[in-house]
């Protein structure tokens, strides 16, 4: 069996921001999260090193079952300090790095089957700042640099070390205790090994690989240009399984969004952890943790959390929250909150839904063949039975018995002639 070891522990200093880096997200899911659901892929034995926003980091993984570790910063700072006190148990062992989300379980099977005591990854790139240096020699990797050790000379160097390696175990027993932290940064690194190892003859081997997989995260602009790549894999893969995007460039769906049947995704959708199926959701619609089930949503709607919309009809500026619409018409305009609207029914434009008195949330019951006029309010907690006419501009206070009519509205008072007077011409 293989081994996998996260090193997840750094600061993250250079993100510049309070939400510990393997935390921050590429298409609503975190780094980490994605680095452990491409291990598990290959191994269960996977360790994962954390210490900087310990509690926080820990609480976010537990669900995966893997063994987590906690570094001593302050004795052993550095990717090498990160390993001091980890068990080594398998026989080969991968190194990943936690800030390397587009990793594909692919891309670390291959450090498997090479056959050598070290198995390094280094990228040859235009731009190759933030990166260590991989120094080679007549064709063989020398020994890395980090950039802030790297001389003039060195910093030109194109080949970076792309911060994954698969150790046999002995050479990690053996070098560990080795390293030291003679560096600008004062810590321990762990691509010191890489020099002492190629200095004793050992068979160290250099697997080419490409930032597209491998791209280390360091500042907000990684993470947005990482975003990006993944977010294209993500719609890749729905466009191949049927799904139509248009122009996919602007629309976001994130990685927990699933789509079954036959749909289509107009321009500037945003997505997140629903299930569509066979519908067709229009332009600049947004849709937040909702089923939805051979409807037509937007243009411009916004479907947020706990909603479930099946065989419906949802359309422009009309905003639906934790709510079960079945066999509804919503055409525009409307708020529907903490509702549950049955079959036939017809919510006319302007209806809103008054869930919240400013201290708790209430319910809203509407049963069959409702017809709600424009512009009424619905005071919940209210349950308005089946066959119920609703006249516009009503407030609904009250529940409403089957087949009633339900009107409130002031009469209309008409007084002859009263621009003239008010503006006094003729
Ligand atoms: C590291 C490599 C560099 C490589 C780059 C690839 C070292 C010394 N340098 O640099 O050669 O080009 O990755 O992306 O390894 N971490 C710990 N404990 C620590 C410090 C870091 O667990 O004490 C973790 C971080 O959380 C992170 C990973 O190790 O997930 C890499 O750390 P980072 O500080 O980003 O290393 P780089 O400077 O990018
Ligand atoms: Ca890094």
């Amino acid at each position: 069996m293989f081994q996998i070891i996260i090193l997840a522990a750094g600061k993250g200093t250079r993100m510049k921001s309070q939400t510990p880096k393997v935390l921050h997200t590429l298409c609503n899911k975190s780094m980490i999260h994605y680095i452990i659901d491409q291990s598990k892929k290959i191994t269960s034995s996977i360790d994962i090193i954390l210490a900087h926003k310990y509690e926080e980091v820990k609480k976010s993984i537990e669900k995966f079952n893997i063994r987590i570790h906690k570094q001593n910063l302050e004795k052993y700072p550095g990717t090498g300090g990160a390993l001091k006190e980890i068990p080594l148990i398998e026989d080969k062992i991968l190194i990943l790095n936690g800030d390397m989300p587009l990793i594909t379980t692919e891309e670390i099977q291959k450090f498997f089957d090479i056959d050598a005591d070290i198995v390094m990854s280094i990228m040859k790139l235009n731009n190759p700042d933030g990166y260590g240096r991989v120094v080679i020699q007549n064709g063989n990797v020398k020994k890395i640099v980090e950039q802030k050790d790297a001389n003039e000379e060195e910093l030109k160097i194109p080949y970076v070390n792309a911060g994954v390696y698969m150790f046999k175990k002995e050479v990690l027993e053996k070098y560990i205790p080795l390293l030291n932290n003679n560096n600008a940064q004062k810590e321990y690194y762990l691509t010191d090994i890489i020099e002492m190892a190629v200095r004793n003859g050992l068979n160290v081997k250099a697997l080419e690989v490409n930032e597209e997989d491998f791209k280390g995260i360091n500042s907000k602009k990684d993470l947005a240009e990482a975003e990006k790549i993944m977010c294209n894999r993500i719609k890749d893969k729905w466009m191949k399984e049927g799904v139509i995007i248009r122009l996919p460039e602007t629309v976001f769906i994130d990685a927990y969004s699933e789509f079954d049947g036959e749909c289509e995704i107009e321009s500037g959708c945003v997505i997140k952890k629903s299930k569509i199926i066979n519908s067709k959701i229009k332009a600049n619609s947004v849709i937040e943790e909702a089923v939805i089930n051979n409807s037509e949503i937007g243009p411009m709607a916004r479907i947020r959390p706990k909603s479930e919309i099946i065989d419906s009809k949802i359309g422009n500026f009309v905003e639906v929250k934790a709510s079960k619409l079945n066999d509804v018409k919503a055409g525009h305009l409307s708020y529907l909150g903490d509702s549950e609207i049955d079959s036939g029914t017809n919510i006319g434009a302007g209806t809103i839904t008054c869930n919240y008195d400013g201290k708790a949330k209430y319910k809203t019951k509407i049963g069959k063949n409702v017809f709600v006029g424009s512009d009424s309010q619905l005071i919940a907690p209210v349950v308005i039975e089946d066959d119920v006419i609703i006249a516009a501009g009503s407030t609904v206070n009250k529940d409403i018995k089957k087949g009633s009519l339900a009107i409130s509205r002031a009469p209309l008072k008409i007084v002859k002639n009263f621009y003239y007077k008010f503006f006094g011409k003729k």
